[in-house]
């Protein structure tokens, strides 16, 4: 593997790395300096990701602190030296983007060579087992988070407003510590009820280099304002067609190898998409509206799933638009689908309204039946989580908590 990658419009540059590396490096082909670590990636083609970017920025300085800046924020283990000849007036501004050291472009290649020794020791010790990949010794990681999908038989009974909303409060309790992919590929709807504009969606991130490479696969996520990343669904039906129940349970194995929570939306039914997803799900939660269809559909999904031998140990039925003047009460769904609902949501005008704004009722304090019943929602998911430890926990119990919180594995 190239553990250096030099960006540079120089062949003088490029020959004096040459030199100082014995040919172990890889130069992006010449062109204008990548925008972010995903276009970077993208660059890069199939070559696993770098341990030290080389980055000659030219005249654009800006850009490549940028892109530095991006490394910094989504790939940590990539150290990063930027080629200047501006001397002190670029030291403050490559600090805070995380550069780790500056070479002057006329520097020989002893010094390059010393430079990105320094570099690479640097790496190896930011990245718990890259000293074991540099060396060639094997260094899989196995997947450990959990996968929380949100299904239905139906159409409209409320999976996104239930997904991104536990999602969000996922995130909010243990920031960057959860990821929520639109399986619902052709009319997903999640980046609206977001407020996203992504860049990259699903289709780019199951082909190409973000599908082979963890770290890459970092780089096309988008970061929601409460530390929620987020796999946005194609933006037009027909590139759905491009992604397959193959590249979904890819996708998902490196996802859950990085976040602890995988929150997924699925399409109505039973998609190839959704099988892929359910197949990996560790919590299911299944939902229905409070009508006559929607119910029969949930009876006859509990016994497909039955019969695929999909049910996981922790699955909660969640009954949604629980209205008392629709004629039909919650022990008259128990007794159709001949098992106990674990959570009621009314129905509220405050949904349709959070949905328009793009922000999910968890992104807001509020105290009525519907947002306590989605936060209740989390805390059976993980409660350790949301909830201090009470009054009398031990020392271990509060320092398990802190850990949780912060994201720590
Ligand atoms: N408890 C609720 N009270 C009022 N409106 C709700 C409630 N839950 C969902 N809605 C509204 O119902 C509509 C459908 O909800 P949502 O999009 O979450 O369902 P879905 O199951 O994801 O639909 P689809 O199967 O089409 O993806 C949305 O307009 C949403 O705002
Ligand atoms: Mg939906």
């Amino acid at each position: 593997m190239s553990r250096v990658v030099l960006v540079t419009a120089s062949a003088d540059l490029t020959e004096r790395v040459r030199y100082a590396t014995g040919g172990g490096f890889l130069a992006l082909p010449h062109g204008p300096m990548p925008s972010d670590p995903a276009a970077f990636f993208q660059l890069l083609g199939g070559a696993p990701a770098p341990e030290v970017v080389l980055l000659d920025p030219g005249q654009a300085h800006d850009q490549a602190l940028a892109l530095a800046a991006g490394f910094d924020r989504q790939c940590p283990g990539i150290t990063v030296i930027l080629v200047s000849d501006l001397g002190a007036d670029i030291v403050l501004p490559a600090m805070r983007a995380g550069i780790r050291d500056i070479l002057p472009p006329t520097s020989d290649p002893s010094e390059i060579r010393v430079v990105l020794d320094r570099a690479l020791m640097t790496a190896q010790a930011r990245v718990p087992g890259a000293a074991a990949a540099a060396s060639g010794a094997e260094h899989v990681l196995l997947p450990t988070g959990r996968v929380v999908s949100v299904a239905s038989p139906k159409g409209g009974v409320g999976k996104t407003t239930v997904s991104t909303n536990v999602a969000v409060g996922l995130a909010q309790a243990a920031p960057r510590s959860t990821v929520l992919v639109d399986l619902d590929v052709q009319f997903g709807d999640v980046a609206s009820a977001l407020n996203l504009n992504p860049e990259y969606t699903l289709p780019d991130m199951v082909h190409g280099p973000a599908s082979r490479d963890t770290m890459a696969l970092k780089t096309f996520l988008s970061l929601h304002e409460t530390g929620l990343y987020v796999v946005s669904g194609p933006e037009t039906p027909a590139a759905a067609d491009a992604v397959t129940g193959e590249d979904v349970t890819r996708l998902l194995q490196m996802l859950a190898t990085e976040f602890r929570f995988v929150v997924l939306d699925t399409a109505p039914g039973m998609s190839e998409h959704t099988l892929a997803a359910l197949d990996l799900t560790t919590d299911l939660l299944l939902v229905t509206s409070m009508d006559v269809p929607g119910v029969r559909g949930l009876r006859k999904e509990l016994d497909t799933l039955t019969e695929l031998g999909m049910f996981t140990d922790s699955r909660h039925i969640i009954l949604n638009f629980t209205d008392p003047s629709g004629g039909l009460t919650v022990a008259d769904v128990e007794a159709t689908i001949g098992t106990s609902i674990d959570l009621a949501l009314p129905r509220s005008p405050l949904v349709v309204q959070s949905v328009n704004q793009g922000i999910p009722l968890l992104q807001s304090q509020g105290k009525d039946p519907m947002t306590r019943g989605l936060r209740q929602l989390v805390e059976r998911l993980a409660p350790n989580l949301s909830s201090p430890p009470a009054e009398g926990a031990t020392r271990r119990d509060r320092a398990r908590h802190r850990r949780e919180r912060s994201g720590a594995r």
